[in-house]
């Protein structure tokens, strides 16, 4: 787990490294002070686009990598999240960013928009699972919108001829539909404050 580097309380992992998240999220709990905290969050946030082609051109390494930061990763955090902090009791919650990309069906973005579809359903699913247990986790996708973030520079630098969607991308920047990561931030802030019923699928315009 090379990328694992503790900056104060901040953790890295390289999340495709899935068999590392069960022990890691085990040490960043155990250093959580639970007489001073109101709740317990996991955001479920890191993912890739690439890789950004006709699914006959995409190798199985790159559709393994996005699959395993996009989905796997976030499966086996919500699993484990739930496990450890199953005799905790204080209020908990996960937010899973999705995407309208996983409603939306885009030519050259099949790999990250399956997966994005895929956090959708994963969402229902667990917040079906929960909403039977007598003190429910709070778990909720979050499509966030466009964001201006270096997701949207890559996705608009790309050749419009290599990515039809380019253009869309390059749009969407042209004509100011890019909220900022400040204004998001915000947004999530309240969203993580609101309850909501687990299983809930949240558009970043709803509240
Ligand atoms: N931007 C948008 O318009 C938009 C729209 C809809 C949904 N989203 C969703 O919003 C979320 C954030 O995207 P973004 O726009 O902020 O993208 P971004 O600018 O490309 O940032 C991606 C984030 O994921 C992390 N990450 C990537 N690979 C990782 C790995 N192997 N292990 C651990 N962390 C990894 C990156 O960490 P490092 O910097 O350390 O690599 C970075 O924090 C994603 O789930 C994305 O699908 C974004």
């Amino acid at each position: 787990m090379d990328r694992q580097v503790r900056e104060g309380k901040k953790y890295l992992i390289a999340v495709q490294e899935v068999l590392g998240i069960e022990h890691l999220l085990n040490k960043i709990l155990g250093q959580i002070n639970l007489n001073n905290t109101g709740m317990i969050c996991l955001i479920n946030n890191a993912a890739i686009l690439e890789p950004l082609k006709s699914i006959e051109e995409c190798n199985a390494e790159e559709i393994n990598k996005n699959f395993q930061i996009n989905l796997v990763a976030p499966i086996v955090l919500t699993s484990c999240f739930i496990n450890q902090t199953d005799n905790i009791q204080l209020r908990r919650k996960i937010i899973n960013i999705s995407s309208g990309s996983g409603t939306y069906p885009a030519p050259d973005m099949s790999v990250y928009c399956s997966t994005k579809a895929e956090i959708d359903m994963f969402t229902q699913c667990v917040g079906a699972e929960q909403s039977k247990q007598k003190y429910p986790i709070e778990v909720i996708a979050v499509d966030p919108g466009m964001v201006d973030t270096e997701l949207q520079r890559v996705a608009r630098g790309k050749n419009n001829q290599d990515f039809e969607m380019a253009k869309f991308f390059k749009q969407a920047h042209q004509t100011g539909q890019l909220q900022t990561r400040e204004a998001l931030g915000k947004h999530l802030l309240k969203i993580i404050e609101k309850q909501f019923q687990p299983g809930k699928l949240l558009k970043y315009s709803e509240e």
